[in-house]
């Protein structure tokens, strides 16, 4: 017989022994009943419950450990909009205060007391922000001569991150790639110059190439453009995709000129949470100076109390990321930064020449700009080894690490790599496990006697597809 209120939904049953944990979790359709919150609460989180801990996913840039202060900040900001400026007006103090702080990091030469910069949920949105600003300068200088402006085009290398990918198509740009190879394995200024005409936007280097973890040289960049605007009579500028480097170049090499510190760079992008190290998402772009930000960009809306003017592509938007970036500046300063990055950068040397060493491993650069980098199978070990990096990838997931695989973009797509970033959060002693397990890993894998699927894959000429999740 039935108990009541033991199978029931009315949150009287223990939470295992409720009907909704014998069912299929809703995937279709709202349900048309409640559940206990308790219960819903155990479903949702048990979805995550076999996954990597974000702390051991070595894939990804973005912040995985806050102290306890940010993320008490965070929590009771949880229900705060940053684009309610008349309710909560010092958010965008602070946010203003933030942009301050990030463009006189970049070394910026505008004296105004409010820099002229904006918000994003990640770079991505402000490296949008940034392409549509140099996308809107370029056409009001081509309409002013009575040009045509239908034709704009923009040039980085085929490293460039998705997003770059995404703006040209949606705002219907042509990209122009220089390829990058063992060779040239940042952007070839020389070739970058060549692929520049009248209807070029902007170039975009990147500090922090997603795909090798190397920088684009800025400053050559900005010599060559110098003397080819001079030149030509075009005043092409420079993005700069700062997305990891924006925060890491400041603190590990701040004699580097990459920033404003450099004539044709006009605007820069980076990520609050990746090297900025507030949780997801928060992004900054900064521009050289308030003429460089057209107009057009600003929106005004009367309704929420006051006229409030913003630049983004997001309205709303959680303003907790924002008041962490401003906690982390206030309790870090300098110092901290400084600290954290030379830690992280220590250990990914650590990693980087503990994997060198290996007699199956090739590191792909010598020396590292960024705490993160990239290996392949040495090429000799390569021809007769009976696994691939996917099958490393895989061993490692089952000791708890996200250590991905994956092929080089265009050009030189014929080779896989692998790739740890570390951050904040990792330590010399989870860095000594990490080697162990790839240790380990490598000699069962050394010990296989056919073939791995992946491996034949790869001897027949075929790319790897990667993972492919059904649900
Ligand atoms: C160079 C570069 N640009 C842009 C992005 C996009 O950043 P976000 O994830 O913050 O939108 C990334 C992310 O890894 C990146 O590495």
């Amino acid at each position: 017989m039935k108990t009541k209120g033991f199978t029931d939904a009315d949150g009287c049953a223990p939470i295992f022994g409720s009907h909704q944990m014998r069912e299929s979790a809703p995937s279709e359709f709202i349900p048309e009943n409640s559940t206990p919150a308790e219960t819903a609460y155990q479903i949702v989180k048990d979805e995550t419950f076999p996954q990597t801990q974000p702390r051991l996913n070595l894939a990804t840039f973005v912040t995985t450990y806050m102290d306890d202060y940010g993320t008490r900040l965070m929590n009771e900001a949880v229900g705060i909009n940053y684009i309610d400026e008349t309710e909560y007006p010092r958010v965008a103090v602070m946010c203003g205060r933030c942009i301050n702080m990030v463009a006189n990091m970049w070394n910026t030469p505008e004296k105004a007391e409010w820099k002229a910069g904006a918000v994003g949920i990640g770079s991505s949105e402000a490296c949008m922000l940034g392409g549509v600003a140099a996308w809107l300068r370029w056409r009001g200088r081509r309409k002013e001569a009575g040009k045509p402006f239908d034709k704009p085009n923009l040039v980085t290398s085929t490293a460039y991150q998705v997003v770059w990918e995404k703006f040209c198509q949606l705002w219907q740009i042509e990209m122009r790639t220089v390829p990058i190879s063992r060779s040239h394995p940042t952007l070839d200024v020389e070739q970058a110059i060549r692929m520049c005409d009248e209807n070029t936007i902007c170039v975009v280097p990147v500090a922090g190439v997603t795909w090798t973890g190397m920088n684009d040289d800025v400053e050559a960049l900005d010599k060559a453009l110098d003397e080819y605007n001079a030149r030509t009579g075009y005043d092409i500028p420079i993005h700069v995709d700062a997305a990891s480097g924006g925060f890491i170049l400041p603190f590990l090499n701040p004699d580097k000129k990459w920033d404003f510190r450099l004539k044709w760079v006009l605007s820069i992008s980076t990520s609050g949470h990746k090297y900025g190290l507030v949780y997801p998402g928060l992004g900054w772009v900064v521009w050289r100076d308030k003429k460089y930000l057209p107009g057009d960009m600003s929106f005004s809306v009367n309704y929420l109390g006051a006229d409030i003017t913003q630049v983004g592509l997001n309205f709303s938007r959680p303003a907790a990321q924002i008041l962490a970036q401003y906690y982390n500046f206030i309790h870090l300063g300098m110092e901290g930064y400084r600290e954290i990055h030379s830690n992280s950068m220590a250990i990914a040397r650590y990693c980087h020449d503990a994997i060198g060493k290996m007699p199956c491993f090739e590191n792909y650069s010598d020396t590292l700009e960024n705490p993160l980098f990239i290996w392949s199978l040495d090429p000799a070990y390569e021809k007769k080894a009976r696994w691939t990096l996917f099958d490393l990838q895989d061993k490692l997931m089952q000791k708890g690490w996200m250590v991905p695989a994956y092929t080089m973009p265009k050009d030189i797509d014929d080779m896989t790599v692998m790739r740890i970033v570390v951050r904040q959060g990792m330590s010399r002693d989870m860095a000594d496990m990490l080697i162990g397990d790839i240790t380990d890993a490598v000699a069962e894998l050394e010990k296989l006697e056919y073939p791995t699927p992946s491996r034949i894959t790869y001897q027949k000429g075929l790319k790897h597809k990667g993972h492919v999740y059904t649900h």
